[in-house]
C-alpha cells in the first residue's frame, strides 16, 4: 500500500485486511475499518456498504500509517489517541494506561456501597492514570469532588485534559505524586488499580500490552504485591471514618492482597467481580462498623 490518491474503500480494507491479518490480529476486517474510518474522519458506520467510495490520497497515508502500527501490536485505543471508560471519552498519552473494561468493577463496587447519589463524597484515586476512575466517579455522584494522583507527570496531566474533556474540572483536581506524599485530609472513598503485574511476567504478555502500557502502571515487582503493601501502609491515615477503599487486584492476588489489607487493620466488607466473573476487586473499611459511607465525613 502507497497511499496512491483513487483507491476505493473496499480496495484499501482489503489491503489493511490482508496486512492486519498476517501480523495475527484477530479481528483484522473490523480494526482495518475502524482505521479507515478514523483516517477519513467519518463515523465508523458511515463506511458499510460503501465500498466503491474514493478515498482521499491523504487519508489513503492515514490508513497506511495506521496499518503499519497496528501491525506492529499497538493497540486501536493509542493509534486513535482514546478510549471509552464508564461511557466516556478518555483521551490516552504515552503515561497512561490504556483502561481496561474489568476495572469497570470499582464504579460498580463504589455503587453498590454507597446508597446515595446525591452523597457529598470526597474521592481520592491513587495511580489515576487517565483519571477514568475518579472522573467516571464523578458523574455518578454529582455532589462527589475528588482528587487524582499519579507518580507520572504526563499522566496527572492526561487526567486534567480528560476531566475537561469531560467537563468535570470543577470537581476533580489530578496532581503528581509518590501515591499520597504531599496530601492532606481524608476521603469516603479511595480507588486503586495499582500497577500488580509480577515483573517475570511483563514480557510474557500480549505484545499490546508489554510493549504500550508504561511500565509503571504494569510492574507491581516480583510477587505483583508491592504496590499493595504500600497502599496498606496510608490507607488507614487516609480513610474518614466510615469511608471504604475499593482496590484492584490481578487474578489470583485476591487473598494475598487481602491479607496484606488485613495486616494493616482494614477490614474486608466484600469482594466485587468482574464482567468475567473473577473476582477484580476488595472493598475495604477502616473499621468492621458497617457505618454509612458518604456522611460528609471526608475532606477534599
Ligand atoms: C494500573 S495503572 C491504573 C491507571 C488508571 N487508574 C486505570 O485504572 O486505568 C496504575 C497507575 O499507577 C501509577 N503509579 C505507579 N506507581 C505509583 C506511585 N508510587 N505513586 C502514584 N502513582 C503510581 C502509574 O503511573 C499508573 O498510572
Amino acid at each position: 500500500m502507497n497511499g496512491a490518491s483513487g483507491a476505493a474503500v473496499g480496495e484499501l480494507l482489503a489491503i489493511g485486511q490482508q496486512r492486519l491479518g498476517r501480523a495475527g490480529i484477530e479481528n483484522a476486517r473490523r480494526e482495518a475499518r475502524l482505521l479507515l474510518a478514523a483516517a477519513m474522519a467519518r463515523p465508523w458506520g458511515d463506511l458499510v456498504g460503501e465500498e466503491r467510495q474514493p478515498v482521499a490520497a491523504d487519508a489513503a497515508v492515514r490508513f497506511d500509517g495506521f496499518v503499519a502500527r497496528r501491525a506492529a501490536r499497538e493497540p486501536v485505543s493509542r493509534i486513535l489517541g482514546h478510549r471509552e471508560f464508564w461511557s466516556l471519552d478518555f483521551g490516552l498519552s504515552a503515561a497512561t494506561l490504556d483502561p481496561r473494561a474489568d476495572s469497570e468493577a470499582l464504579i460498580e463496587a463504589v455503587l453498590e456501597a454507597v446508597p446515595s447519589r446525591d452523597a457529598s463524597l470526597s474521592i481520592l484515586d491513587l495511580g489515576c492514570g487517565s483519571g477514568c476512575l475518579l472522573l467516571a466517579l464523578l458523574t455518578e455522584f454529582p455532589q462527589a469532588r475528588g482528587i487524582g494522583i499519579d507518580l507520572a507527570p504526563l499522566a496527572a496531566a492526561t487526567a486534567g485534559a480528560n476531566a475537561e474533556h469531560n467537563r468535570l474540572e470543577r470537581r476533580a483536581r489530578f496532581q503528581i505524586g509518590d501515591w499520597d506524599s504531599g496530601l492532606t485530609g481524608r476521603f469516603d472513598i479511595i480507588v486503586s488499580n495499582p500497577p500488580y503485574i509480577p515483573t517475570s511476567r511483563i514480557a510474557t504478555l500480549e505484545p499490546e500490552v508489554a510493549r504500550y502500557d508504561p511500565l509503571l502502571a504494569l510492574d507491581g515487582g516480583a510477587d505483583g504485591l508491592d504496590a499493595h503493601r504500600q497502599l496498606a501502609q496510608l490507607l488507614p491515615r487516609r480513610l474518614a471514618d466510615g469511608g471504604i477503599a475499593v482496590i484492584e487486584h490481578g487474578d489470583e492476588q485476591g487473598p494475598a492482597a487481602q491479607s496484606i489489607y488485613e495486616a494493616a487493620g482494614l477490614v474486608l466488607r466484600k469482594w466485587h467481580a468482574d464482567l468475567g466473573g473473577h473476582r477484580r476487586c476488595l472493598v475495604m473499611a477502616s473499621d468492621g462498623d458497617k457505618k454509612t459511607v458518604g456522611k460528609g465525613r471526608g475532606t477534599v
